[in-house]
C-alpha cells in the first residue's frame, strides 16, 4: 500500500507541473508584448518546474512507489498590468515553498528518512526562488513605467549558473 507520503509526494508533481504550466502562460504573456528578457526569464523557470516534477518522478520510481501523473489545472493566461505576473508567481513559490515543508513534515512524521533527505534539495531552492522573484517583483514594481528597464535589470543579472543545479536530484529521463 503507498505510503501517506508517497501520495501526497504523487500531489506535489502535479503542482510542479501546473507551476510549470503557469510559467508558460507568463512567458507567452510577455513574450506577446515584445518583451523577450521577461519571456525568457519565464521559459526558464516553466523548464525548472518540469524537472522539479520529474526529479519527484524519479525518487518514486527509485523507492518502487507507484508514480502517478495527473492533469493540470489550466493557468491564469490574461493580467491587469507587467506587474500582476511576477506576484502571481512570487505568491506561487511561497505556496510551493508551504507545500515542500509539509512534505517534510510528513516524511519525518511516517519515518521516511530518505524521502526527508531527497526534499532538502527542494527546501535549499525554494528559499532561492522566493528570494529571487520577490527581487524580479520590487525591480518591475519600480520599473512599471518604463518595463524597459527590466529588461535591461534581466539581461545583466540573468545568466549566472544556479549553484543549486550542480547538486540537483536526477530527473526521471534527464533535467531539460
Ligand atoms: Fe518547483
Ligand atoms: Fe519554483
Amino acid at each position: 500500500m503507498a505510503t501517506t507520503f508517497a501520495s501526497k509526494l504523487n500531489a506535489q508533481i502535479g503542482h510542479e507541473f501546473a507551476a510549470s504550466q503557469q510559467y508558460i502562460a507568463v512567458a507567452v504573456y510577455y513574450d506577446a508584448q515584445t518583451l523577450p528578457q521577461l519571456a525568457a526569464h519565464f521559459y526558464r523557470q516553466a523548464v525548472e518546474e518540469r524537472n522539479h516534477a520529474l526529479m519527484m518522478v524519479q525518487y518514486l520510481l527509485d523507492a518502487d512507489e507507484q508514480v502517478v501523473i495527473t492533469g493540470v489545472d489550466a493557468p491564469q493566461t490574461e493580467f491587469a498590468d507587467v506587474v500582476a505576473p511576477v506576484a502571481l508567481a512570487l505568491a506561487q513559490e511561497k505556496r510551493v515553498t508551504a507545500q515542500i515543508a509539509e512534505l517534510v513534515k510528513l516524511a519525518r512524521a511516517e519515518g521516511e528518512l530518505v524521502g526527508e533527505q531527497f526534499l532538502y534539495w527542494f527546501l535549499q531552492e525554494q528559499r532561492e526562488e522566493v528570494s529571487s522573484m520577490s527581487a524580479l517583483l520590487q525591480v518591475v514594481e519600480r520599473s512599471r513605467e518604463n518595463v524597459m528597464l527590466v529588461e535591461d535589470y534581466l539581461a545583466r543579472e540573468s545568466g549566472g549558473e544556479n549553484p543549486l543545479e550542480a547538486g540537483a536530484p536526477p530527473a526521471a529521463g534527464g533535467a531539460l
